[in-house]
């Protein structure tokens, strides 16, 4: 007999039960093979003896294993490991000291380097990061919408959203984000023209993969949302760059493009452009649309910000200009409430609306429907009308204090422009000073600034990037700026 005694382990101060602990290793003894098919096992009162636990739980022990097909009791003869186990191969000692199974798997998978970029850091405590411009999670209006959310969940009328359903998004917030958006926004889209997404991303991710075909080209601004390039890139686009300018994407530069290649999309953030800020203007949003009726491209517009604004009214999107059927308009409200609630649409004409329905079915079968209704009562009540309404204020106040933080105490370091909306600065470092350098001493300050290489891909020395200003309140814009004047103080001497 083996020696049960010095082998078997029971950890009292432990959650799992006892006979699940004994369990377990005596699969381990068989599996090893230091139980080999057939050996004999204790009888239950010796065992109970041997390693001091209740006779009982040692036949709960046995009852588990023989479920299980690792033994097998044969009347009158007694227990034994089941004869039919099949030989694992021994591991090396080696193997089993320092388990890997938890590292590297024992097959092989695709693994695309493309989605190395943009991959969410962990975050330590007593570190400010710069952000590329977020929402403040502290303002989330999480008490309201947690009441909508209960008052709604208990009704019967609520039940049938409780299955598996559409994978157009919850109807009810459909018909309310109809009206919402055609006057908010003027749109002239009907329930036809609108798939709910988890988000502006899942509209970009769907939106491309159906768009691209293997090395098609996708025009993007020569600054762009990072993100926005790995979705294409992943999507297997080939993407063809065009200046960025005062007045956003440089049109003409689009023009040339399209004489050249076969242009299957452009990207654009036209509210402001991502990450230097600016806006489309007006002229140049006739020449997009123009051209995307001529040579018949889908523009894919990320209204990803469109509810702030802080000097004017918001500027109508291209969508509501779009007469020919060439734009998909993808946006949130992630931003505008809080990222955690993965809300989103994706408008465009019904034909690529129902296929990106179809496609929708095999990422995410379909969306979260109470969330969803939650959010059409939040709209339709007029909640988040007064929750934006809120936030901007806020949000307008920290943008100022920001910019004349940064004038009065780094303006002999960096420059930029006040942005007219968004949550974020595009700042410009001054030639004798780079990124890459403020990046490391920034550190040894306690400020993290991850993302630089990202907003130069085409290595055009803007030396520029984009500051996060909403997530920020006073105490905390004082003490960043606190910390990047130290940094450059540093770098000075
Ligand atoms: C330009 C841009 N587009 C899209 C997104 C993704 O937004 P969502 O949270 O709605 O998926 C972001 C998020 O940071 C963004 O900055």
């Amino acid at each position: 007999m083996i020696p049960y005694k010095t082998i078997i382990k029971i950890d009292r101060a432990i959650k799992q039960p006892v006979y699940i602990q004994l369990t377990n290793q005596f699969i381990d003894l068989i599996k090893e093979r230091t139980l080999p098919p057939q050996a004999k096992l204790p009888g239950s009162r010796t065992l109970s003896d041997l390693i001091g636990v209740h006779r009982k739980t040692v036949v709960a022990c046995y009852e588990e294993l023989t479920l299980q097909g690792w033994i097998e009791s044969i009347p009158k003869k007694g227990t034994f490991v089941h004869k039919d186990i099949p030989i694992l191969q021994q591991q090396k000692w080696i193997e089993k000291t320092v388990s890997k199974k938890n590292d590297i798997t024992g097959f092989s998978f695709k693994q695309n380097p493309i989605l190395d970029q943009n991959f969410p850091q962990d975050y330590l405590d007593d570190y400010m990061y710069v952000n590329d411009g977020v929402s403040d999670e502290r303002l989330t209006p999480v008490k309201e919408l947690s009441i909508i959310y209960r008052k709604i969940s208990n009704k019967k009328h609520t039940l049938k959203y409780m299955n598996y359903g559409t994978t157009y998004g919850n109807p009810e917030l459909r018909d309310t984000l109809v009206s919402y958006l055609n006057e908010t926004r003027g749109l002239n889209i009907t329930k036809d023209n609108i798939l709910i997404t988890r988000g502006s991303q899942m509209g970009m991710f769907l939106a491309s993969q159906l768009l691209i075909e293997n090395q098609e080209y996708i025009i993007v601004g020569e600054t762009n949302y990072s993100s926005a390039d790995t979705t294409f890139e992943f999507a297997k686009a080939k993407l063809l760059r065009v200046r960025v300018d005062k007045n956003g994407l440089d049109t003409n530069a689009i023009e040339r493009l399209c004489e050249k290649y076969a242009i299957k999309a452009v990207y654009t953030t036209p509210h402001h452009h991502h990450p230097t800020t600016v806006t489309l203007s007006a002229q140049r949003r006739m020449h997009l649309l123009n051209l995307a009726k001529t040579y018949r491209f889908a523009i894919l517009e990320d209204d990803y910000d469109y509810d702030f604004h802080y000097n004017h009214a918001p500027i109508l999107p291209l969508a509501s200009h779009d007469t020919h059927g060439n734009v998909i308009y993808v946006g949130s409200i992630c931003k505008t409430v809080a990222p955690v609630y993965r809300v989103g649409y994706l408008i465009a004409s019904k034909d690529f609306v129902d296929e990106c329905a179809k496609l929708r079915r095999f990422v995410d079968r379909q969306g979260d429907a109470i969330l969803e209704l939650t959010f059409s009562n939040f709209i339709k009540d007029g909640s988040l009308d007064r929750h934006i309404k809120k936030v901007v204020k806020i949000y307008k106040a920290r943008r100022d204090l920001f910019c004349k933080l940064l004038k009065q105490e780094l303006s002999d370091y960096l420059s930029f422009e006040i942005p007219k909306g968004g949550m974020a600065l595009w700042v410009v470092l001054n030639e004798n000073y780079s990124w890459d350098r403020v990046t490391k001493v920034a550190k040894q300050h306690k400020l993290i600034i991850s993302e630089w290489q990202c907003y130069d891909v085409e290595n055009a020395n803007h030396n520029a990037i984009r500051i996060g200003f909403a997530r920020n309140n006073e105490m905390e814009a004082r003490a960043f700026v606190k910390r990047f004047k130290e940094t450059m103080q540093d770098i000075d001497v």
